[in-house]
């Protein structure tokens, strides 16, 4: 029985600041980080590596199966090599959103995903950390911003990391991964009834950290 761990479950669309709010309130509390996007970043990039289409479901069962993924403080290993930075372009997340429409997959990592709840308490960001993977969560947050800040927010941290991008190209795949992880049949990207919506446009990411680490503490005083 683990209901006793709390858990700060963060959604919202690609680009939201979710991530980089996520690590930091996890710090914050002393709390376990889980960032599930990675999960299917690196689906899809060890499919890639093994010419595997991403719309066989069977076979990226079969990848699945034959991976060793771990998390060793900021970095994301695969088979024991760092491919934290690989996985981060903006290909790499179409893949991964590709790899999200499968419903066997995703059922296939809950497990790993849910392994995370650990004491003292977890940080969980992604699609459907509110709606299915930690529905019990204490804290449900809808991170969001509007699309162009997104972009540009996208686009700063890609240049920074030396990948040749413009904005256009970087906004219209902003819009196309949107598109997809809203209307999908599975685990939609949707703001659950229960979860606060926080618009990060005009909010600073201290000040969203702080946000969410108030609300926690009200959360803990009153229960
Ligand atoms: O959050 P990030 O941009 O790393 O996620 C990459 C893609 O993985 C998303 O666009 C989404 O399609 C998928 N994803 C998901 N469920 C999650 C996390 C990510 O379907 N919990």
């Amino acid at each position: 029985m683990t209901s006793h761990i709390p858990i700060i479950a963060i959604d919202g669309p690609s680009a939201s600041g979710k991530g980089t709010v996520a690590k930091l309130i996890a710090k914050k509390l002393g709390f376990h980080y889980l960032d599930s996007g990675s999960i299917y970043r690196t689906i899809g990039y060890a499919a890639h590596m093994q010419n595997i289409p991403l719309n066989n479901e069977a076979l990226l069962l079969k990848v699945l199966e034959n991976i060793d993924l771990s998390f060793k403080n900021d970095q994301i290993l695969l088979d024991s090599k760092d491919i934290s930075e690989a996985i981060r372009t903006e290909k790499s997340g179409q893949g991964a959103s590709e790899v999200a429409v499968h419903k066997a997959l995703r059922e296939a990592i809950l497990g790993f995903q849910r392994n995370f709840e650990k004491s003292p308490g977890l940080v969980a960001e992604g699609r459907d950390m509110t709606s299915v993977v930690f529905p019990h969560a204490e804290i449900k947050i809808f991170l969001t911003a509007s699309v162009q800040i997104r972009a540009e927010r996208r686009y700063k941290q890609l240049i920074s990391k030396g990948n040749p991008v413009n904005i256009h190209s970087v906004l219209n795949e902003i819009v196309l991964r949107d598109k997809r992880d809203l209307q999908r049949a599975l685990s939609p990207l949707l703001k659950t009834k229960d979860a606060i919506e926080i618009d990060t446009d005009k909010l600073s990411i201290s000040d969203a950290v702080d946000n969410i680490a108030h609300l926690f503490s009200l959360r803990y005083q009153t229960s």
